[in-house]
């Protein structure tokens, strides 16, 4: 008797792989040639300037953007060359939380929550609610489930949304700037939240983000782009450790164009509170 059945996952195959991976809009190459291997169960931070790709990068992941030349490789999958039930199949094992977290504004909180496990997973009204009320305890939101999003702050909503990308259990959870617009503390509390959570679930998060501060709190591994090309790669200590210039000059914040001609000193101050512009 055959009987079709799933080829074993490789065990220590990478959360994602890229080989050879290349990116056109027109005639403007904004990835080039981009190998890298993501490791599970690990938090690894994508960092890179404006513009340099990073979000790019997170399409190819989640199969919306489609890249010119290499393979994308995601949970075990040739993304790319899956037929359309295939692709959704491989969605549905990662979370997504978005730079403005995407909350349902006319639910609410525990709603929100709930939403994936009642459309998605078709769980009853009554066993969806209670794992919403669990997860929300989970990120420190016991309580605020009956608020609606715009009555929470943007960190209390950050909670809501990360609580809402674990409710399917997903292998793997992307992370689009999770701190941006966040005040430093309220960051810190969230790269904490973000830590706790991995090192609990055990499941592979990957932040794409230019929040260096960030990324030294929460990454295990950090890639860093520039100008579409992967400049560095590797455990957060080795690529802060990096010599390479590009690398340097993000990772030490020097200004963008700072090599191409001397800064001007700064003026003293004249004191006579006169602006020359
Ligand atoms: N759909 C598109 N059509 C044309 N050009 C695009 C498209 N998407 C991205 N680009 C270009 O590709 C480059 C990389 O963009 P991407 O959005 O990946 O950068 P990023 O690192 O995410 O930037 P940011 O930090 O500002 O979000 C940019 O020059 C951008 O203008
Ligand atoms: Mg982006």
């Amino acid at each position: 008797m055959s009987e079709q059945r799933a080829p074993a996952p490789i065990a220590d195959e990478p959360a994602v792989a890229l080989s050879g991976v290349c990116k056109r809009f027109g005639d403007r190459e904004v990835i080039h040639d981009v190998t890298l291997a993501i490791p599970r169960g690990r938090i690894t931070a994508l960092l890179g300037p404006s513009g340099s790709g990073k979000s790019t990068l997170l399409g190819f992941v989640t199969g919306l953007v489609r890249p010119n030349a290499g393979q994308v490789r995601v949970l075990g999958e040739d993304v790319f060359a899956l037929p359309r039930r295939g692709l959704l199949a491989l969605r549905r094992r990662m979370g997504m939380l978005f730079q403005d977290n995407a909350l349902f504004q006319s639910l609410s909180v525990v709603d929100n929550v709930a939403f994936p496990l009642l459309r998605v997973a078709r769980r009853p009204a009554p066993e969806a609610k209670s794992r919403a009320l669990a997860l929300l305890e989970q990120v420190g939101l016991g309580g605020l489930h009956d608020r609606r999003p715009d009555q929470l702050s943007g960190g209390q909503q950050k909670r809501v949304a990360l609580a809402r990308a674990l409710a399917l259990e997903p292998e793997l959870v992307l992370f689009d700037e999770p701190t941006s617009g966040l005040d430093p503390q309220t960051s810190a509390a969230i790269d904490a939240l973000l830590r706790e959570t991995q090192g609990r679930l055990g499941t592979t998060f990957i932040a794409i983000t230019h929040d260096i501060v960030s990324a030294a709190a929460i990454a295990d591994h950090v890639g860093l782009l520039v100008d579409g090309r992967l400049r560095a790669f590797g455990t957060r200590g080795a690529v802060w450790a990096s010599t390479d210039p590009a690398v340097r000059a993000f990772l030490d914040r020097v200004p963008a164009g700072a090599g191409e001609a001397p800064a001007a000193p700064a003026p003293p101050p004249t004191g006579s509170g006169d602006l020359e512009l």
